[in-house]
């Protein structure tokens, strides 16, 4: 591991930074573009290298090429159990000489160290706190379907059937595997937190393969039911924009969603609504995008710069609020965030306190990437019709067990 000096090196037109990232959509390249801009400003360049593709899976493999071709960039979007993959490799900078002198210890919450660090190392800069189990709802199509936000799953079926008998798509969805498996975290966590730590936290052989996760994947085969015809491959943006364009009335999707009703000029409360999934209120499924810097040649003043201007508070602010996740820092206000977001930041408080916070399984904060992989293949399969439920859980068992 290489240690990132303290000495503040003046800014020179040479300072450079490669970074890698999966922001591409509307929402996200806005808030990335709030880093870039604030780098620049202290004279460090920027060089974009972003690779398309929800959650990060074409990123991932495309970081691998460059490693193994000697080439990693400088800085890369990376989060969870990816984190913890790369770190065990040795390849990563560390940067305790920044985090000592900011004082990251005392304003990062534990649960996001716990990626951030490597060895009691710092390596990673946290930007954000996302969650996964959230709905988003258009304000039209719920005021059309008489107003109330479901808040069982009960009432979560019978506003579907509603949105489906007034002529729209009830739920928005795209078929991928990582939307499949997002859609599956709140789905799990909705039948108790418990069920969810088993399942997707402690990989238990008795609660994958029991009847509550038959009950998991029925639930699953249900909301399938209220899916367009065209959602296979569909991007996770292009969801988004059928619920802003009001084509449909939902989306099941992580905070990012947020992202891109703001960048449509759309209102929280008076456009849309974001209510955490039916039954799993004061629960919350959280992941983290963190900047990962990789030891590379010249690039340690620049870097140390970027993982700086990432731990500002005022960035935090800034990116955040355009982003639709919260701030990585407690010590944070929440007085710039928009209602959602000030939800989401006194969710993720109070989910600390009681110990209702767990790792999203769909962006790599439960269990390692082949497990992840594993589940996905399992849910997929099963949403795309090729397995009934009970078949399904028998399935989830096996692949868990020969991918562990
Ligand atoms: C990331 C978000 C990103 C989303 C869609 C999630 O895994 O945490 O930052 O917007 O994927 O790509």
């Amino acid at each position: 591991m290489v240690v990132i000096p303290l000495i503040s090196a003046p800014a020179m037109a040479d300072e450079n930074v490669e970074v890698m990232h999966w922001w591409t959509a509307g929402g996200e390249a806005a808030a990335l573009n709030v880093l870039k801009e604030n780098l620049e400003k202290q004279g460090v360049n920027w060089k974009d290298m972003p690779v398309a593709g929800g959650s990060g899976v074409s990123a991932m493999t495309a970081l691998r090429a460059r490693v193994t071709a000697g080439n990693p960039p400088t800085a890369v979007q990376m989060m969870g159990f990816n984190i913890k993959d790369w770190s065990a490799q040795d390849v990563l900078g560390n940067l305790n000489d920044v985090a000592e002198a900011e004082g990251w210890d005392n304003v990062v919450p534990p649960a996001l160290q716990e990626f951030s660090k490597h060895d009691g190392n710092w390596i990673a800069a946290p930007v954000n706190v996302h969650s996964t189990n959230w709905v988003w709802i258009s304000k039209k199509a719920l005021d059309d379907a008489g107003g109330k936000a479901p808040t069982t799953w009960d009432e979560l079926i019978a506003m579907l059937d509603t949105m489906k008998a007034n002529g729209i798509t009830p739920l928005a969805h795209g078929g991928q595997a990582w939307q499949d498996g997002t859609i599956f975290d709140s789905v799990v966590l909705s039948l108790g937190d418990d069920f969810y730590k088993d399942t997707m936290i402690d990989l238990k052989p008795e609660a994958l393969g029991g009847d509550k996760m038959v009950e998991a994947f029925d639930r699953m085969a249900k909301l399938r039911s209220y899916v367009d015809d065209n959602f296979s491959g569909r991007d996770w943006n292009l969801a988004t924009a059928m619920v802003i364009n009001g084509e449909a009335g939902m989306q099941i999707m992580g905070d990012w969603a947020k992202g891109e009703f703001l960048q449509s000029k759309k209102v929280p409360g008076e456009d849309f609504v974001c209510i955490r999934f039916p039954s799993t209120q004061g629960a919350v499924t959280f992941n983290s995008d963190q900047f990962v810097m990789f030891d590379v040649k010249d690039g340690l003043a620049a870097q140390k710069k970027m993982a700086s201007a990432v731990m500002d508070p005022n960035f935090q602010i800034a990116f955040n609020t355009v982003k639709g996740s919260v701030p990585a820092r407690t010590d944070v206000s929440d007085e710039k965030f928009d209602d959602c977001g000030k939800k989401g930041m006194a969710d993720l408080a109070d989910a600390g306190k009681t110990g209702r916070l767990f790792g999203s399984m769909a962006h790599g904060h439960a269990v390692p990437d082949g497990i992840k992989s594993a589940i996905f293949d399992v849910v997929t399969a099963h949403f795309n019709g090729e397995f009934d439920s009970k078949t399904a859980a028998a399935e989830l068992v096996d692949a868990v067990e020969s991918a562990k």
